[in-house]
């Protein structure tokens, strides 16, 4: 056996291992959604970068992937996921109260590269929770196609502000975050305009258990998502996204 492949039999014991952190704060966003700030209760963890995600772990409940969305200019060690609970393991880490101890690992998974973005515009688009793992990129003005009380900005399909964009479309990298079929529409209305579709970067979710390329659940296509993603751009997004339910 090769060394190559004993990296991949064996994943890291670390990588595998819930590091405890505890909630420091907890902040209600919706009715069922909070976002929560964790300190390390000991090991600290590489800081995450906006897109990335980690595995979160509710002792005796389950461990689930969740984007971080906390402010990548805050270096405190801490780290900030907004959680909406749909199920067993979401519930028990959305209503997890300050002091609680949960288990993290990672951060996994590509990032949004903010990097290669200097210079450019940005056209940022999140779609319900998609809005959690841009909130660290987010630079301007969103648009929202449904109303809360309060809201004072613009309603409506976010495909209809996109068609309306002057965009320099050489120029311009486009982060989009949420359903798939509002990205594919958001991408089909900016492609249209003349970018690119290897500036278009989507995040892709699919159900993720070890996070670091070992089991093959998050699949898609030739992809393992935990570590080809989740933000990969819509050239190589585009044939995955067309086969339905794939
Ligand atoms: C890379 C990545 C980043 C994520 N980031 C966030 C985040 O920032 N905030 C957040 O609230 N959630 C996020 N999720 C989704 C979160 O992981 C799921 O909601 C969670 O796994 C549900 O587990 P559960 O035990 O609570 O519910 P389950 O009982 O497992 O599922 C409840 C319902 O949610 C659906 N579901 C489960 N997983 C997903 C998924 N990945 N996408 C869509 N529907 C799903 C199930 O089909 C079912 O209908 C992310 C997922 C991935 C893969
Ligand atoms: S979650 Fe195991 S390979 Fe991606």
């Amino acid at each position: 056996m090769t060394d190559t492949a004993t990296a991949w039999v064996r994943p890291p014991s670390s990588a595998m291992a819930p590091v405890p952190h505890r909630v420091r704060t907890t902040v209600t966003e919706t009715f069922e959604a909070v976002t929560i700030c964790l300190e390390p209760a000991g090991q600290r963890l590489a800081a995450p970068l906006p897109g990335q995600f980690t595995m979160l772990y509710a002792f005796g409940v389950g461990e689930i992937a969740m984007s971080v969305s906390g402010d990548p200019t805050v270096t405190d060690e801490s780290i900030t996921h907004t959680i909406r609970a749909v199920g067993a393991v979401s519930q028990a880490l959305h209503d997890a109260e300050v002091g609680t101890i949960v288990g993290v690992r990672g951060p996994f998974g590509t990032h949004w590269d903010l990097e290669s973005c200097t210079g450019r515009d940005l056209v940022i688009v999140g779609g319900g929770c998609g809005l959690a793992p841009l909130r660290g990129a987010v630079l301007q003005v969103l648009t929202v196609d449904a109303t809360g009380p309060g809201w004072s900005g613009q309603v409506a399909r976010v495909t209809e502000p996109l068609r309306r964009l002057t965009l320099d479309s050489d120029h311009t990298t486009a982060l989009l975050c949420g359903p798939e079929r509002m990205m594919w529409f958001c991408t089909q209305a900016l492609v249209e305009k003349g970018m690119a579709p290897k500036d278009v970067r989507v995040s892709l979710e699919r159900n993720m258990q070890c996070g670091i390329g070992w089991c093959g659940h998050c699949q898609l296509g030739p992809l393992l998502l935990c570590r080809d993603g989740p933000v990969v751009t819509y050239d190589v997004a585009d044939p995955l996204m067309r086969v339905k339910e794939l």
